[in-house]
């Protein structure tokens, strides 16, 4: 298959672009600066790993990555929207333009790039969408509110494109990672500029959550869990829509089912300590 994958210097982009190679793909593998490709070509030695200069927030460098792939092989079979961003703080501290940037990547970007990959799949009569998105786009938590709005964000426009897309025969599809060790939680982990502020009313609840993400650390899955899972779906040709997957995903995909939204309140009460 012809894969193009966003988001590959690091974290689940990185593995996914090895992985699928491994498993016999040519996958164009987006970074936003082509000089950090090292790791991923060191990764992929030998393998048909092919890095594509893709920032996704730029509207032509979006554009001449897939007019390249159809130029090269006259189709394009799966794209996984992986690249994406987080911002930590809570909803008063989030400057507007913050939260902007953030649905540049999460959102906008992921919609813009399926656009120009649909005429293709629509097409040929095959192709699989996959997005990824995340247990905070089924379930939201204190410090991370603008964060899952662009997951929901995500969630919601999947759920409607699988409905659309079904009629072409193109697969689109969720996958759901609960905390996995990747970048997101430490080279590129950012949080809204003004949580810094020594007069913040949240520091305490901040330095609750902070606490928290430090002890979840140490249960953090492998990422290599969430490649193996997208290339499995790669060639999937029933998926599902949504694949949760993760530590302690199960257990509040349930909670969030069989209680009433106080219940959650509470035991998310009890675990922020707010
Ligand atoms: N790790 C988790 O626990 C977790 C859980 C749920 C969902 N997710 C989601 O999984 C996806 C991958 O994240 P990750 O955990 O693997 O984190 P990561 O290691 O930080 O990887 C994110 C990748 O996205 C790239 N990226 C960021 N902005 C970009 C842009 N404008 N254009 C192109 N690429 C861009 C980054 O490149 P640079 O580093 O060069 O900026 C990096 O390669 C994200 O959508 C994230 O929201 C992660």
């Amino acid at each position: 298959m012809i894969v193009l994958c966003t988001g590959c210097r690091s974290g689940f982009g990185l593995l996914i672009a090895e992985t699928a190679a491994r498993a016999g793909h040519t996958v164009y593998a987006g970074l936003r600066d082509l000089a950090t490709k090292d790791e991923l070509m060191a990764r992929s030695k030998g393998l048909d790993v092919r890095p594509v200069q893709l920032d996704v927030v730029d509207p032509a460098q979006r554009e001449a990555a897939v007019a390249a792939i159809v130029e090269e092989h006259g189709r394009i079979d799966a794209l996984v929207n992986n690249a994406g961003i987080a911002l930590g703080g809570f909803q008063e501290q989030i400057a507007e333009d913050e939260l902007r940037r953030m649905f540049d990547v999460n959102v906008f970007a992921p919609f813009a790039l399926t656009k120009l990959c649909l005429p293709h799949m629509r097409a040929q009569r095959s192709g699989v969408v996959i997005n990824v998105t995340s247990m905070a786009g089924r379930q939201a938590m204190p410090g991370l509110g603008g964060y899952a709005g662009s997951k929901f964000a995500l969630e919601g426009m999947t759920e409607a494109l699988r409905h659309e897309l079904r009629p072409f025969g193109v697969r689109v599809v969720l996958v759901e990672p609960g905390p996995y060790k990747t970048d997101i939680f430490g080279r590129n982990r950012r949080v809204a500029a003004a949580s810094a502020r020594p007069d913040d009313p949240y520091a305490e609840y901040q330095a609750n959550m902070e606490r928290l993400v430090e002890k979840m650390e140490a249960k953090m899955g492998d990422p290599q869990e969430v490649a193996d899972l997208v290339v499995a779906l790669l060639e999937e040709p029933r998926p599902r829509l949504r694949y949760p997957l993760g530590p302690g995903v199960n257990a509040r995909l349930w909670a969030r089912r069989l209680l009433p939204f106080e219940g959650v309140e509470q035991i998310v009460k009890r675990i922020v300590g707010f």
